[in-house]
């Protein structure tokens, strides 16, 4: 028995951590494992892989990034933007095949996000033996209660604040910070809790910075005189307008920028220095938390026994501290978005925390 493993999409702490489990879990049924680089892109001839053994995958647990390589652009990005889905065209998916059946792989495990398991739904309706393991550090996949990689990157912007909080008390300025998150407002909510942010603003809180300048301003009247702001670089400025780097990028649309204008707007606003920070891939990059590998280690192992059940067409998914898996269709094409009225956001506004509405 031979199968494939490729991950595909931005780079993501807990990566390695998923070869890990697969190549280990494979080993032990006597399996090989063939891992594709570069995302799908390795599957075009003449192919580009290495056999994956357990001795290439020690001390790949505690790495960052992926030792295969990755994409989000390329011959197989099936989508370009926010909600437009687009088809990998019948010619590449023909030559992607071949390399399978040349190399006789038998399954092959994606791993990836909203975009990749949308490719992967394409290939597995058109009769490929494939498994999806959700990634993203975003966690807007449905039907999984978390991706590995979100841990990590909220841990990244808690240390970011703490750090701002240094300047902003020492100045007594308003200290914005932009994460990522692309259009759920996750990252955003998570580290700004736990960072102790006082206002948090999400892609699904439509926000009113005049209202976000009183608080700050009473804030002020009451001895606080500086304000930690998190705002998710998906949130829509109040005239509804997303801030986006590029909107044409041969990809889904690079966002960013919102940490910037909104920074002015509240300095213009409150009388108050304002000054605005952008963490981007600092949130992606660096080492997987022992949350995300344990996380990433089962994903993987789940993959190998769904592979060995023939159960394709299903991605591997967390619930209720279980990893088991759903199909793929019930995660891709709707993202799971934080809950405006849900025991979370209450709880971030019981603590006095301003979400802007
Ligand atoms: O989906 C993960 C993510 O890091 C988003 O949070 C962010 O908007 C995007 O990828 C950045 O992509 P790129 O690395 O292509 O700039």
């Amino acid at each position: 028995m031979r199968i494939g493993i490729l991950n595909s999409g931005g780079d993501c702490p807990g990566l390695n951590a998923v070869i890990h489990g697969v190549v280990g879990a494979a080993d032990q049924l006597g399996w090989e494992v063939i891992g594709f680089r570069d995302g799908f892109e390795g599957l075009l001839p003449p192919g580009d892989y290495s056999v994956l053994k357990p001795q290439d995958t020690v001390g790949i647990l505690k790495l960052g990034g992926t030792i295969l390589g990755t994409t989000n652009k390329g011959h197989f990005a099936a989508k370009i933007g926010k909600g437009d889905i687009a088809e990998v065209p019948a010619d590449i998916v023909a030559k992607a095949k071949r390399t399978m059946d040349q190399l006789g792989i038998r399954a092959l495990v994606i791993v990836g996000g909203d975009g990749s398991l949308t490719t992967g739904l394409q290939l597995y309706r058109e009769g490929w033996p494939i498994i999806g393991v959700p990634k993203t550090i975003d966690n807007d996949l449905s039907a999984t209660a978390m991706t590995f990689g979100f841990n990590s990157a909220v841990e990244t912007v808690v240390d970011g604040l703490d750090r701002l909080h240094t300047t902003a008390e020492s100045h007594k300025r308003v200290m914005v910070l932009e994460v990522m998150g692309r259009h759920a407002g996750w990252i955003a909510l998570w580290g700004g809790i736990a960072g102790g942010s006082n206002v948090i603003l999400l892609p699904e809180i439509p926000f009113n910075l005049e209202k976000v300048a009183d608080f700050i301003k009473n804030r002020d009247a009451q001895g606080h005189h500086s304000t930690l702001v998190v705002v998710a670089e998906g949130a829509s400025m109040p005239d509804g307008d997303i801030v986006t780097l590029d909107a044409n990028s041969g990809g889904e649309v690079r966002l960013g920028g919102i940490g910037d204008r909104i920074s002015k707007r509240l300095e213009k606003l409150t009388g108050k220095e304002t000054r605005s920070c952008t963490l981007g891939h600092l949130q992606r990059g660096g080492a997987p938390t022992s949350l995300d590998r344990i996380l990433g280690m089962r994903f993987g192992v789940m993959a190998v026994k769904l592979a060995e059940e023939g159960a394709f067409g299903r991605m591997v998914s967390y619930q209720s501290y279980h990893v088991d898996s759903v199909p793929i269709e019930e995660a891709v094409h709707k993202l799971r978005l934080v809950e405006v009225d849900s025991e979370l956001v209450q709880a971030a506004k019981a603590v006095g925390i301003c979400l802007g509405d």
